[in-house]
């Protein structure tokens, strides 16, 4: 029997995706709609739909499976997203958490001063109309204000947290004595972060509601360049293995005028897109920065006893962070291809999905929806199929326009049931990028598809 090969077919070297064609089919085929649409939408905030949603799962189920579940020294979190106050003053986030901007006299235009050019920024001149730019850059603190309490005049100012970490270090120590970790170790986290951005933009790139990973590795200072090289490494690794433009990846480091408040170092792993190379996740240099500081402002000594030399030190940071929303958007960008028809019919637009990330796993069709046995058969495979993955049932339209439907969401399998299925109990699987079909026996199919679409 002829079998389908396991790696995906490397996709042509495709030209960079307009955000707007990923915009229109996330909005089409239900992955991400604007919040609030009916009153006229919130900019920067996103709502996740029915195949958004399944996407969305995958990507974080992944993560956690890789960083967490597969290594033995990291363990997991889930904190709540407001914190006491003072965490951000401790945090430096009070005092630094802040944009600077510049306003275009002429055309109104407001301009974050890191992203414009260094000509633009000595000449005070707009790089879009040419205008001339405001002197003195105006701050911004992008911490969102909350208030805790309901009688007016006790209610408490806090915010909601501004980067997701930080439940990491105010937890540390109740990991350290309910777990059996010990240095070097990690804890994880995926939660949602909120930024006041001045400038959001660009779909899901810059919001003000998002989600972030975090790993927190703890370290003897000793042995903070080993581990910082291993994660670092690590990462890119991870991000390369589910994207089919590999080479759009990269690293870069940051200059030290650029560096945030806590890092002594970091590099970012940028994905080029139409937006130009951009972030995409920060290994960061942490140091000692988060416990010294917590420990000071709570009063708590947060020190490590190792147990066996029983030294006592504050441990170091390693901190590996990137955005759910991003991976979202890039693997999108990466994924979307309208693939030119060579019989000269419309295109096919195809999400070259990894298959363990793709939303929908298996479609599974009749060739004709008005032949009793061939829908009960179809039926009776789906719902044998559902227990172990997403699949979807379709039997509107013909056969051709279903496969295209597919295509679209990214589904990696198609299971046709026909005529012959009647005879013999084999159906046809359809592969998605290279649009490849086996037979295959009923009995095989479950191990057939699940050995694909599941990672290890
Ligand atoms: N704890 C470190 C930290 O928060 P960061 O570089 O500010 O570092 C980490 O954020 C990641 O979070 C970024 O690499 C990016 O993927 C994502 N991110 C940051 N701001 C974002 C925003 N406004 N919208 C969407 N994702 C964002």
């Amino acid at each position: 029997m002829t079998q389908i090969e396991d790696n995906q077919p490397e996709i042509k070297d495709t030209p960079l995706v307009p955000i707007e064609k990923v915009v229109s089919l996330s909005k089409r085929r239900g992955f991400v709609f604007p919040n609030s649409e009916i009153y006229g939408g919130v900019a920067g905030i996103y709502d996740f739909g029915p195949l958004g949603v399944e996407l969305r799962n995958n990507i974080k189920r992944y993560w956690w499976w890789s960083m967490v579940q597969n290594h033995d020294n990291v363990v997991g979190i889930d904190g709540a997203t407001i914190t006491h106050p003072r965490v951000w003053e401790a945090s430096g986030h009070v005092e630094n958490f802040v944009d600077r901007l510049v306003d275009c006299k002429k055309c109104k235009r407001r301009f974050r001063t890191d992203h414009l050019d260094p000509e633009n920024l000595e000449q005070h001149k707009c790089p879009v109309c040419g205008g001339e730019l405001t002197s003195e850059p105006r701050i911004f603190n992008l911490l969102m204000e909350t208030y805790l309490g309901v009688v007016e005049g006790d209610r408490m100012k806090t915010y909601l947290r501004g980067e997701a970490c930080q439940n990491i270090y105010l937890d540390y120590d109740n990991v350290v004595k309910s777990s059996r970790v010990q240095v070097p170790f990690g804890i994880c986290q995926i939660g949602k972060a909120y930024r006041n951005e001045v400038t959001p933009g660009n779909f899901l790139f810059r919001q003000r509601e998002f989600e972030q990973w975090d790993l927190q590795f703890f370290v003897h200072p000793s042995e903070m360049d080993k581990w910082y090289e291993y994660w670092k490494n690590l990462r890119f690794e991870w991000y390369k293995g589910i994207l089919n433009h590999k080479d759009r990846l990269r690293f870069r480091e940051h200059a030290s005028d650029e560096l945030a408040h806590y890092a002594k170092k970091a590099f970012d792993v940028e994905y080029q897109t139409v937006l130009g190379w951009q972030e995409w996740e920060g290994i960061h240099w942490r140091q000692d920065w988060d416990l010294t500081r917590h420990s000071e402002y709570s009063g708590q000594d947060l020190r490590y006893t190792d147990p066996l030399t029983k030294e006592r030190y504050t441990p170091w940071i390693v901190e590996t962070s990137g955005g759910v929303d991003r991976t979202f958007l890039n693997l999108l960008l990466d994924a979307y291809e309208e693939e030119p028809d060579p019989n000269g019919k419309e295109a096919r637009t195809v999400l070259h999905l990894h298959p363990w990330l793709a939303p929908v796993k298996v479609a599974v069709l009749p060739l004709q929806k008005n032949k009793e046995e061939l829908v009960s058969t179809a039926q009776s495979i789906h719902q044998n199929l559902r227990r172990y993955m997403v699949s979807q049932y379709d039997d509107v339209a013909n056969i051709g326009r279903r496969y295209r439907r597919q295509d679209e969401i990214g589904t990696p399998f198609c299971v046709t049931i026909d005529f012959q299925t009647l005879d013999d109990q084999t159906v046809t699987v359809r592969e998605r990028d290279g649009m490849t079909q086996i037979r295959l026996p009923i009995s095989e199919l479950t191990m057939y598809l699940l050995d694909r679409v599941t990672w290890k």
